[in-house]
């Protein structure tokens, strides 16, 4: 009987009832509350901890400021008091009025935002816009038609990589890596590709047999890059690309901990290394953001 009173009283209150309307809608910050409802900061915090400690209401940091959310799982007798007083408040206007207000902050916040990014859209997260997510996109408008990946390691990019493939043949000269990626193609039932267990600088594939060779990663690790890409090139048709993702060079000795043999390499170097051998081209890309911020490379050349 306590707590079913407790519950009506903590209800009798058309600020709470406000809030609880609100946050069924979607989930707000103390300061968006008190925008909507034009209450001060002390008065919006004081009712959402009552609804907190009886158990409407649940907080998640975000930053600074800590964003509110009515739980799904309210218990009784809250939850059966709630719906009655919901029902019986629903169609009052000034619930009405505030999610007119809200929708009027979305929009403020929508505007404000994308003027705010104008111009450096690029430093500024905006949800959903992952690198990966580009990956997928991109490749989704590639064709790589008959494809080598050279240093594929395990096959992780196996699957993404198939998509955009006739077909796909992977080189790396690790046991380990070559068993794990055999492994993946049995486990994934994935049609088209083949690992094949050889080094670089030497695979003994037909020339011009494929149309695009890729390093992803891979060159820092071989022993003599310039005679892999060399091989590599001679391995393309007449119009077949090779695309080499490295590192710039760098004095970074957390690279020792990967294994790699190369401390990245200069721009120019991987550009006289491919000279006269097609069109070519080379990129410095963003450093990570983690540090110590290796730089990536970025070599295409087309035959
Ligand atoms: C960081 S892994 C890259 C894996 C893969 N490309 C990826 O993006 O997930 C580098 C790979 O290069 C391979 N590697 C080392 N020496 C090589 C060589 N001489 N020829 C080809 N690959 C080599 C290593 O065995 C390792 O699997």
């Amino acid at each position: 009987m306590n707590q079913l009173s407790d519950c009506l009283r903590l209800l009798a209150d058309d600020n709470r009832l406000r809030i609880l309307h609100l946050l069924e809608h979607e989930p707000l910050t103390v300061a968006e509350l008190q925008d909507i409802l034009q209450l001060s900061q002390s008065s919006v915090s004081s009712h959402l901890g009552k609804l907190k400690r009886a158990g409407f209401l649940y907080d998640v940091a975000e930053g600074s400021a800590h964003r509110y959310r009515l739980r799904e799982d309210i218990g009784e007798p809250a939850r059966a008091c709630w719906l009655a007083v919901r029902q019986l408040s629903g169609s009052n206007p000034a619930i009405a009025d505030d999610r007119r207000r809200l929708a009027e902050l979305r929009s403020a916040t929508r505007a404000s935002w994308v003027e705010r990014v104008a111009g450096h859209l690029h430093r500024e997260y905006a949800p959903g816009r992952t690198w990966e997510a580009l990956g997928h996109a991109f490749l989704a408008a590639l064709d790589l038609g008959d494809c080598l990946d050279v240093g594929a390691g395990d096959g992780a990019m196996m699957e993404l990589l198939l998509g955009s493939c006739r077909s796909l043949t992977c080189v790396d000269p690790a046991a380990a890596m070559v068993a794990a990626g055999k492994r993946r193609i049995a486990e994934g039932k994935l049609q088209g590709a083949e690992f094949i267990q050889a080094s670089a600088e030497d695979m003994q594939l037909a020339p011009q047999r494929f149309d695009s060779v890729l390093f992803l990663q891979s060159l820092q690790y071989i022993a003599d890059p310039q005679a892999a890409l060399a091989r590599a090139l001679e391995l393309l048709r007449p119009k077949g690309r090779l695309i080499c993702l490295t590192l710039s060079s760098h004095d970074y000795p957390e690279a020792e901990r990967y294994g790699h043999r190369h401390p990245g390499f200069q721009r120019q170097q991987l550009l006289d290394w491919v000279q006269g051998r097609g069109q070519a081209r080379c990129l410095t890309l963003a450093p990570e953001a983690k540090p110590p911020r290796f730089t990536p490379l970025l070599l295409t050349v087309t035959c």
